[in-house]
């Protein structure tokens, strides 16, 4: 089965940014040693694995990989919310230094919406039919605020529809009354609303045509400025991501496998399975005339091996692969890497190095 990953607008790249970390170099989430199963009939799938990852404030780190690699079961777990019968067994999620998943339920209210907003794949969805957009802002602002007056919420609610580019008088309306891409503004809206430092996007075009998709980055970048906010954008798009993302976090078989800067990625790519993934989406930064399909499909997470998850499809698989599972670690270049490529990738800051797991690139000294 070939590799399921897209492009927006049938090209990826180049990325939007300058290669260059963004953000403060201040760490507002960390994920440490994340693991999480479901438990099921035939036994346990180990849906992330002993996954660590620091998202800087300010910056938009995009998480990419093929379905069922893990995204939404990490996205989920950020807000300590996992679908059932999921569960954490290990690690900690660090949200400004504070382990959320020891928060009991009125403290973690207090950080779903207010400090972390999410997005979740199927956004359209989530609007009641029988309320008014309207009420929608009335019952999310009075969820956590329950005194405010309704004037307040109305006068915010016109605001932040406008930053959406959407009349306020569709806020008297009902969701059917709207089309695709304002209901998907309107969750955003719903979202921006209670002012989160952090917004988690799990596949947030999935359910929209293309021509909506192409603004949709355009109106997170614009968002993002206005409401300084810290951005985590999962999506199987690499067209998406590249064009928003400082960084990507490329994920496979519950692990994140490469972790670099957007142009570092898309000029390039250090694992085996990220240059897979760049050979399935046409890129207009390389002359290249033909897709090369990513032979093989993800492995069995119920039924894991101890070697590298990617073995039986990487093209460079040698025997220590077989027998053991790489560790993410701080990139370091495998000998004949090309001196031009390592030049032509700035080089991430020092609170975010570039790194990669698989045995070629581990460091020897
Ligand atoms: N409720 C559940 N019960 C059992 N297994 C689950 C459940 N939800 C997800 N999984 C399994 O966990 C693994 C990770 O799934 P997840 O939904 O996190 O992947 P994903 O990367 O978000 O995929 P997609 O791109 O299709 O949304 C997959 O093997 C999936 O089958
Ligand atoms: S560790 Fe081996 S099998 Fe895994 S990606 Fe690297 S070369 Fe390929
Ligand atoms: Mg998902």
């Amino acid at each position: 089965m070939p590799a399921t990953m897209t492009a927006t607008g049938g090209s990826a790249g180049p990325p939007s940014g300058d290669g260059a970390v963004a953000g403060t170099g201040e760490v507002l989430l960390g994920v440490r040693n994340l693991s999480i199963h479901y438990p099921i009939a035939i036994g346990t799938v180990r849906a992330v694995t002993d996954l660590s990852l620091d998202v800087y404030r300010g910056e938009v780190l995009g998480v990419v990989g093929e379905s069922g690699c893990g995204k939404s079961t990490l996205g989920l777990s950020i807000l300590n919310l996992q679908k059932s019968p999921g569960r954490i067994v290990s690690g900690e999620i660090l949200v400004n230094g504070h382990d959320i998943l020891a928060l009991g339920p009125e403290d973690i209210r207090a950080v779903r919406g207010p400090k972390i907003g999410m997005i979740f794949q199927n956004p359209l969805t989530s609007l009641d039919p029988l309320m008014s957009i309207k009420d929608h802002f009335i019952e999310t602002m009075r969820a956590h605020d329950p005194k405010i007056r309704k004037g307040q919420i109305i006068a915010r609610a016109e605001a932040m529809l406008e930053d959406l580019g959407i009349e306020k008088r569709r806020l008297s309306e009902y969701p059917f009354q709207l089309s695709g891409g304002m209901r998907q503004r309107i969750m955003i809206g719903l979202t921006l609303i209670l002012d989160p430092e952090l917004l988690l996007a799990d596949e947030p075009t999935t359910a929209l045509d293309v021509i909506v998709e192409a603004g949709f980055t355009e109106l997170l970048a614009k968002l993002k400025r206005k409401y300084n906010l810290t951005v985590v954008l999962v999506s199987h798009n690499l067209g998406l991501v590249a064009e928003i993302a400082d960084r990507i976090a490329v994920m496979y078989a519950g692990r994140i496998v490469e972790l670099a800067t957007a142009l570092e990625i898309f000029q390039d790519p250090r694992h085996p399975y990220t240059r897979g993934l760049m050979d399935c989406v046409p890129n207009i930064l390389l002359d290249r005339k033909e897709l090369v399909a990513m032979p093989g499909s993800p492995p069995d997470l119920v039924n894991e091996s101890p070697c590298c998850p990617f073995a039986p499809r990487c093209p460079k698989v040698f025997a220590r692969c077989l027998a053991e599972t790489p560790r993410l670690l701080a990139d370091a270049a495998p000998a004949g890497a090309a001196p031009a490529a390592a030049a032509s990738a700035p080089a991430a800051s020092a609170a975010a190095p570039r790194a990669v797991a698989c045995f070629l690139h581990e460091r020897t000294n």
